[in-house]
């Protein structure tokens, strides 16, 4: 079975759209909570590590002060409890001044360096009978070449460090997880109307049937419900034309049925032209080319009928009274018999009409062409341009008031004009004509008798 068209292919840059959107909110968010942790942790970290540096300058300051002009050796305490004071140590520059006890911090050349004073201040992270401790080593300002070393025991600070970074990777964690779920919950919720339109979107393509809609949830306007309504009017549009179209297809074949036995009959009879008598071949022959020119002109007019608009690039402004005393001329040599009466107000005589000329020929024809047919022979039909407005009013029998909803109806002919020739589609045809220019086409009972036929339409022209 072949993909449908559109259907991702595999790989990254074709994952679904729920997808990608549901990574980029959770890569958006996990970014940001990791930086925040990390920005955390790293100014607690910091803090922490700054407090101690605080302290032991602290301690190496009240030391200088407790103890001056000491010789070089052990000032205090051992740093073996977290409560303890600092421990301190006066280190000589040189090594032949050492104590003859030992030191209770170990002893670098870097010390001797600050006791000479050739080397900065500085730290020290060291491991001081199992406990971790951190020592300065500064100048001692209460005597000559001595540097003094102060420790305290870091643990605390150590251990604060250590849970910090617990317990921001654990935010982290969380928070990396929590925006996966969040993201891939917004991503599915937000475009679960997308889903949904997709879904039918393609259930229509697989069916080609145009009678699914999608549910519209309530109450909700955003871009893709709105996004939804359209498709759903679409649809509707979609489905109405493939009614219609169905509706044209089963109607003219019905309709075309019975002049095609009728033709049918007479070319059998014609055939067998030997078996009849000169007058009765004329008679067949004749029916058959009345056939013929009846069955060429419904095919016609379905074929115009089944277009729906008008090509743009024939529409034109047209001049409607010279068209109108055109189509009247026309009906005239068509129908000698028939006295056809125009007017035209001053002012529309200049009116026009966005169209195409051909198409609104045929439309007064067919409205002409129904007049002179129903109404009796000597009756005059009149018509009537105003500004907006054309009227075709006959003198005949008029449509009765069950028709008039159902005279522009395809192949719709009143029970009382049946054994005239036509095939009901003039009406039709010139409704669908009026609409493509958007002009209104309505049938009435004029007063007095008679049909009256009631074009309205938007001119433009000097006078509109
Ligand atoms: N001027 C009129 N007076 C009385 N009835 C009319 C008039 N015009 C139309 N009708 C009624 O409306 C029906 C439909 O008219 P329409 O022009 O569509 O078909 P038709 O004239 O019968 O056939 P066609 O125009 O296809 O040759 C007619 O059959 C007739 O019953
Ligand atoms: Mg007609």
């Amino acid at each position: 079975m072949t993909r449908p068209a559109g259907r991702p292919a595999t790989g990254p840059a074709h994952l679904p759209l729920r997808t990608r959107l549901a990574l980029l909110a959770c890569a958006t968010v996990a970014l940001i909570t990791v930086g925040v942790c990390t920005a955390a942790y790293a100014v607690i970290r910091y803090e922490l590590g700054h407090q101690l540096d605080l302290q032991l300058t602290q301690a190496a300051t009240l030391a200088t002060q407790q103890n001056r002009g000491e010789p070089p050796g052990v000032l205090s305490g051992e740093c073996r409890y977290l409560a303890a004071p600092a421990c301190a140590q006066l280190v000589p520059a040189d090594a032949a001044d050492d104590p003859s006890g030992a030191y209770l911090l170990p002893v670098s050349d870097t010390a001797r360096e600050v006791a000479a004073g050739t080397h900065a201040p500085y730290y020290t992270d060291l491991t001081l009978h199992g406990h971790p401790v951190r020592m300065l080593t500064t100048p001692y300002t209460a005597g000559e070449d001595k540097a003094l070393q102060v420790a305290l025991r870091s643990d605390t600070t150590a251990k604060g460090v250590r849970q910090a970074t617990w317990l921001f990777a654990a935010i982290s964690v969380a928070g990396v997880a929590l925006a996966a779920l969040g993201g891939n919950w917004m991503a599915r919720r937000g475009l679960a109307p997308v889903a949904r339109l997709t879904a039918t979107a393609e259930r229509i393509a697989a069916t080609r049937d145009a009678r699914t809609r999608i549910d519209l949830p309530s109450g909700r306007r955003d871009e893709v419900t709105r996004l939804a309504a359209s498709f759903n009017t679409m649809l509707a549009e979609l489905e109405d034309s493939v009614a219609a179209r169905r509706r044209l297809v089963a109607d003219a074949s019905h309709e075309l049925r019975t002049p095609l036995t009728a033709l049918r009959t007479n070319a059998e009879l014609l055939a067998r032209a030997d078996r009849l008598t000169p007058a009765q071949r004329d008679r067949a022959s004749t029916a058959l080319g009345r056939q013929i020119h009846e069955v060429t002109s419904l095919v016609n007019d379905l074929i115009e009928l089944a277009r729906d608009e008008e090509p743009t690039p024939l529409v034109e402004e047209v001049p409607l009274a010279p068209l109108v005393a055109h189509a009247v001329e026309t009906a005239r040599a068509h129908w000698p018999g028939v006295p056809f009466t125009l007017t035209v107000t001053p002012e529309a005589t200049s009116t026009t009409l966005p169209g195409v000329p051909s198409r609104l020929s045929r439309l007064l024809a067919n409205l002409l062409g129904n007049a002179a047919k129903f109404s009796p022979p000597g009756s005059t039909v009149e018509i009537t341009l105003l500004v907006g407005e054309l009227t075709v009013r006959d003198h005949g029998p008029g449509i009765a008031p069950e028709d008039l909803p159902h005279v522009f109806d395809r192949f719709y002919r009143a029970e009382a004009s049946r054994a005239l020739p036509g095939s009901g589609l003039g009406l039709a045809m010139a409704r669908q004509i009026a609409e493509a220019h958007g002009a209104r086409l309505s049938a009435e009972r004029a007063p007095g008798g008679g049909a009256l036929f009631r074009l309205v339409f938007a001119v433009t022209g000097p006078d509109a």
